[in-house]
C-alpha cells in the first residue's frame, strides 16, 4: 500500500532571510516600488508600508495586500494593538502568500499614537506581547517586531530589555531596531528619523544580551561596505532611504552579502525588464508615473542622470506616448 502523503504545508517556501532587508515605508514601498527593488536583488527581503489592521478588517483588503509573486520573499508590516485584530490580519496576510508579518513598535506619527500604532506601544510591553502571541498562535509564518530603543520618558537600556524579554517570552524571536529613540511630541516623524541619534552601541548590547534573538539592524546604513561590518554583530542589516534614494545600491547585495555568483545586473538592464510590467501596467489603465517615481534614484552618478529623472518625473506627465519615453529615459542608461 503506498504511504500517505504528508499534508503539504501551508508555506511551502523556505523561511526568507532577513540578513539584509528593505524598510517598510509608507507611501515608498507600495507594489509598485517592490517589483522595482526585486529586479536589482534576488535575496533581500522587502516589507509593505504599514497597513493598519483598521484598514484591512474594515477596507479594501485586495488593494492592502495586493502583490505580485515576484515580490517574494515578502513581509507585511501591521499597524495596530487589539490581539484578535492583528490576529485576523496575520491570517489574511498568511493566506494571501507573504513570507512572514511584522508589527510596527516604531512609527512616532502622532495620528497612529492615538489609535495606540507604532512606537508608543514600547511603553506597553505586555500588551505587545499579547499581540505578537495572538498573531503567532494564529499563523504559521514567522512574526516580528520592529521597534525603536525606547521612547521618552522609557529610554533606558533597562527598559529596552524589558520590552525585548517580555516581546520574546511571548514568542517573537526576530527583533528590527531602528536604533534611535523616538521623540512622541513635538517632533515630526521625518525629525525623528533624523534628530534622536543613532545609536548602535545600544543595539549591539542588546545582541549581547539576547544571543539567542535574531538582531536586525536598521538606521542610517549606506553602503553595503557599512553592512558587512555590521554583519559582524548583528544577524541582519535593513536599509530605509538609501535603498530608496540609490536603489543600485540593492544591484550587489545578492553577490556581496549572500554568496551569488550571478553577474550584477545593470541600470540599464533593469530598466528593460521593468518595461513590460509597465507596459502591462498602462494596459490595465494605470499610469507611467505610478511605477517610474520610484526608479528616479537610478538616475544619479552620471552624465545624463539628470535628464533622466527630469524625463521621468516632469515630461511624463506631458507626454502622450510614455512607453516611448521611457526608451528615451533608458538610452540614457546604456551602458551603466
Ligand atoms: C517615507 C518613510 C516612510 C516610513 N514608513 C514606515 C512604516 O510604514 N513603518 C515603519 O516601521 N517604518 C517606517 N519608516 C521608517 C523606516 O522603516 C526606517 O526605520 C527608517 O527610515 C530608518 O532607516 P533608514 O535610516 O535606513 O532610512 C518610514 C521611513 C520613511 C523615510
Amino acid at each position: 500500500m503506498p504511504l500517505e502523503s504528508a499534508a503539504p504545508p501551508v508555506n511551502p517556501r523556505p523561511e526568507p532571510s532577513r540578513r539584509f532587508s528593505v524598510a517598510p515605508m509608507m507611501d515608498w514601498t507600495d507594489r509598485h516600488c517592490r517589483y522595482f527593488l526585486r529586479l536589482l536583488s534576488r535575496n533581500a527581503l522587502l516589507y509593505t508600508e504599514m497597513v493598519t489592521t483598521g484598514a484591512l478588517l474594515h477596507g479594501d483588503a485586495e488593494r492592502f495586500l495586493r502583490h505580485d509573486e515576484a515580490e517574494y520573499p515578502l513581509a507585511l508590516q501591521l499597524g495596530g494593538s487589539v490581539p484578535a485584530d492583528l490576529a485576523a490580519c496575520a491570517k489574511l496576510a498568511q493566506d494571501a502568500g507573504y513570507d512572514e508579518v511584522n508589527l510596527n513598535v516604531g512609527c512616532p506619527s502622532d495620528r497612529v499614537q492615538n489609535n495606540m500604532i507604532g512606537a508608543c506601544l514600547m511603553g506597553h510591553p505586555a500588551l505587545v506581547g499579547d499581540c505578537v502571541k495572538a498573531m503567532q498562535d494564529a499563523v504559521q509564518i514567522p512574526v516580528t517586531v520592529k521597534h525603536r530603543i525606547g521612547i521618552n520618558g522609557r529610554d533606558s537600556y533597562a527598559e529596552l530589555c524589558d520590552f525585548v524579554g517580555q516581546v520574546r517570552d511571548a514568542g517573537c524571536r526576530s527583533f528590527t531596531v531602528h536604533a534611535r529613540i523616538a521623540i512622541l511630541e513635538g517632533l515630526s516623524p521625518k525629525e525623528n528619523r533624523e534628530i534622536p541619534p543613532l545609536r548602535y552601541d545600544v543595539a549591539a548590547q542588546l545582541k549581547a544580551d539576547f544571543p539567542e534573538l535574531e538582531i536586525i539592524l536598521n538606521g542610517g546604513i549606506k553602503t553595503l561596505a557599512e553592512c558587512q561590518a555590521h554583519l559582524q554583530t548583528f544577524d541582519g542589516v535593513m536599509l530605509g532611504r538609501e535603498a530608496y534614494h540609490n536603489p543600485y545600491v540593492l544591484a550587489e547585495v545578492d553577490q556581496q552579502l549572500f554568496g551569488s555568483q550571478a553577474s550584477v545586473i545593470s541600470r540599464s538592464e533593469a530598466l528593460a525588464q521593468l518595461r513590460p510590467y509597465i507596459a502591462a501596467h498602462l494596459a490595465s489603465g494605470g499610469a507611467m508615473h505610478h511605477v517610474t517615481r520610484h526608479i528616479l534614484g537610478l538616475g544619479q552618478g552620471f552624465p545624463g542622470a539628470r535628464k533622466f529623472r527630469q524625463l521621468l518625473s516632469v515630461d511624463i506627465h506631458k507626454s502622450k506616448d510614455p512607453l516611448a519615453l521611457l526608451d528615451q529615459a533608458g538610452a540614457l542608461l546604456q551602458g551603466r
